[in-house]
């Protein structure tokens, strides 16, 4: 089960012996009650449970030869040692982490570098702590080995002068004690610098005080998603990485990195997906590129066929129609940057099969006149539902209410990484679906052999493009949190709305309610010229330089006179000239782009903040630009 609370932010603080990671962890929790910061200390099973604490005292005791002498071997409690990191994370940390972000003062970080110390190798390191617990952020606190002698000297311990490190015999003093933490403290850098880990250096000479603003201000910026501090430039990251996620792979690895038939992962991760569109099927796709294609094929559009598809969305709307010959006739776009209905009558041809709509940026097409003029006419209705994960039109899901539907799984609001999601519900699409890029063992499986297509069932149609094993583990994860992601999107959309309302130089793209639920991809913004001193471009980069995410899409235009859908020869296009491009220009489409902006919905924990910023940015700076 993933629900909201599993996904607090779960933050380290490593260091070497005496670094002050147990201190500094609790005065930060102290320095932001608003965070509600559960500090946890390391050792907490050791101190709650008196067997367990004696047991942990002999092992650390065994496991740096200070002790009885064993004939276990290191590695023997080094493995212990993991195990119970691992049960510290599930059972201490993990219920912790449903309630509240946790801190804790030191994880297994410690542990690994003193064993790189002893020549163990990285990959050995790696696998031993494989299963446990990841943090989402690590800071390393780095003090100077100096400063920490005089920090620190009268009152330590033999293993922290470095007695393992310095070998039976040497004499145990700061010669040894710096030579130690030195070492100590360059391995640590070393897996800061590899796992991108936060570094705060601590002068001998600042306060305690300081140090601790420092710090919380650092942890502040981290729950906030934001890795640098506010105002430097825009930070939003998705998906989510956290414990979950992490865990899914990790789970994904020892599983199946290849799946070929829907017998793991992938026909989990379709029938997942399938029952959050409200669709019969879903066939996963290594893209949504890839799942458009066999979309097209398995729609049984062909050379000189006409397609109607939308003049503005992002091109593999309609690419894979124009690879496979069909000729793309393209329709403006209406306000909200869909297709319009309206000017479909003046495109239909006799060669005319099909129309594919775009939900553009998460507002669902007006699906009641598109679908009524589709089956008056007979014409195939398909749908890229790309940008609408969680869009509706008049209380149904988009996604259902053409013959195929794809959703790019790219990026998106429910993303795999990498990858696509066909969904039908008519089983004859499905099989060819299937066909088309899921050939051999599942086809043979899965399609009807009474099938006039069946004989294709081990080459298909010539192309493999099926899902990653690892993708679709993602994917599943992603679509456990659906109901959380959406929440949170759904919250951030009404707050830029709210924010915006009356607001003369800016006014949310929104689908009229009474028909319409939007899909959550990106929050989309029109821009009211007439009513500012600034281009749409200056008010954007202003928003840049303000330290915000808001952009005017680049890679999404009007495709219309793209060379691909003009091209004379299949191959080689570019030795032939191109036939002139028969558009006459979308009005349509080009008001909407000139006055069209974008931002992230966000939508993880610790978003507060960085959602309040942009807001902040965006009201300040149409303050600044209004006539
Ligand atoms: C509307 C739309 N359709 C199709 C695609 C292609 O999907 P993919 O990048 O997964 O191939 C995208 C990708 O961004 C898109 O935005």
């Amino acid at each position: 089960m993933n629900d909201v609370s599993e996904r607090h932010p779960f933050i380290v603080f490593e260091g070497t012996d005496g670094s002050g990671k147990t201190t500094l962890a609790n005065a930060v929790a102290q320095a932001l009650p608003e965070r509600g910061l559960t500090p946890i200390a390391r050792r907490q099973v050791a101190t709650a449970s008196p067997f367990a604490a004696g047991l942990m005292e002999h092992m650390a005791t065994m496991l740096w030869h200070s002790g009885d002498a064993t004939d276990l071997s290191d590695g023997f409690w080094a493995h212990l040692q993991a195990a119970w990191f691992t049960a510290h994370g599930e059972q201490v940390v993990a219920p912790a982490l449903a309630k509240r972000p946790v801190i804790l003062d030191g994880w297994h970080y410690k542990l690994v570098s003193a064993l790189l110390g002893q020549g163990w190798s990285r990959e050995e390191t790696d696998h031993l702590f494989a299963r446990v617990r990841q943090p989402d952020h690590v800071v390393l606190l780095r003090v100077d080995p100096e400063t920490l002698w005089e920090r620190r000297s009268g009152r330590l311990r033999p293993t922290e002068m470095g007695m393992h490190a310095a070998g039976g015999d040497a004499e145990l003093g700061k010669a040894s004690f710096l030579a130690y933490q030195q070492a100590s403290l360059d391995r640590l850098s070393e897996l800061a610098e590899r796992h991108h880990w936060t570094v705060l250096d601590v002068p001998g000479d600042e306060s305690a005080a300081d140090t601790t603003q420092r710090a919380a201000a650092i942890v502040d910026a981290l729950l906030d998603g934001r890795s640098r501090p506010a105002g430097t430039g825009p930070a939003y990251a998705w998906p989510h990485v956290d414990a979950s996620l992490r865990g899914a792979v990790d789970r994904q690895l020892d599983r199946s990195l290849s799946d070929r038939d829907g017998s793991g992962v992938i026909g989990e991760f379709e029938q997942a997906f399938a029952e959050f569109v409200g669709a019969r099927h879903a066939v996963a796709f290594s893209s949504g590129t890839a799942a458009l294609h066999a979309m097209c094929v398995a729609g049984g559009l062909r050379a000189g066929d006409e397609v109607i598809a939308p003049a503005y969305t992002f091109f593999a709307t309609a690419t894979p129609f124009a690879y496979e010959g069909v000729k793309v006739v393209f329709a403006d776009a209406d306000d909200l940057g869909n297709l319009d209905a309206a000017a479909l009558p003046g495109l239909v041809t006799e060669r005319t099969k099909a129309v594919i709509v775009t939900h553009m940026w998460g507002n669902p097409c007006d699906m009641t006149a598109i679908g009524r003029f589709c089956h008056e006419r007979g014409l195939l209705l398909l749908e890229d539902c790309s940008h609408a994960h969680f869009a509706e039109w008049d209380g149904r899901r988009v996604g259902t209410f053409g013959a195929m539907a794809v959703f790019s799984t790219n990026q998106k609001a429910i993303t795999t990484g990498e990858g696509g999601v066909l969904v039908t519900d008519d089983d004859r699409y499905r099989e060819l679906a299937l066909l088309h890029g899921h050939y051999n063992k599942r086809c043979f499986k899965e399609i009807d052999p009474t099938r006039a297509y069946y004989p294709y069932a081990l080459t298909g149609m010539g192309l493999k493009s099926r899902a990653t094993t690892l993708g679709a583990a993602i994917g599943l994860d992603q679509l456990g949190k659906a109901k959380d992601i959406e929440a949170r999107r759904r919250a951030v959309l009404a707050a830029y709305t709210d924010a915006l309302s009356g607001n003369p130089v800016l006014s949310p793209v929104l689908v009229d309610p009474a028909h319409g639920r939007h899909g959550l991809y990106v929050a989309g913004l029109r821009y009211h010229p007439e009513a500012a001193t600034v281009p749409i471009q200056e008010f954007a980069d202003r928003l840049t330089r303000a330290g915000a995410d808001f952009d005017v899409p680049g890679s999404t235009g009007i495709i219309a006179d793209e060379p691909l859908f003009h091209r004379a020869a299949r191959t080689d296009p570019w030795d032939t000239p191109p036939h002139a491009p028969t558009t006459t220009g979308f009005p349509g489409a080009s008001a909407f782009i000139g006055s069209f902006l974008k931002t992230p919905l966000w939508g993880f924990p610790g978003d507060h903040a960085a959602v309040e910023h942009h807001l902040d940015t965006l009201l300040r700076t149409c303050a600044q630009v209004a006539r």
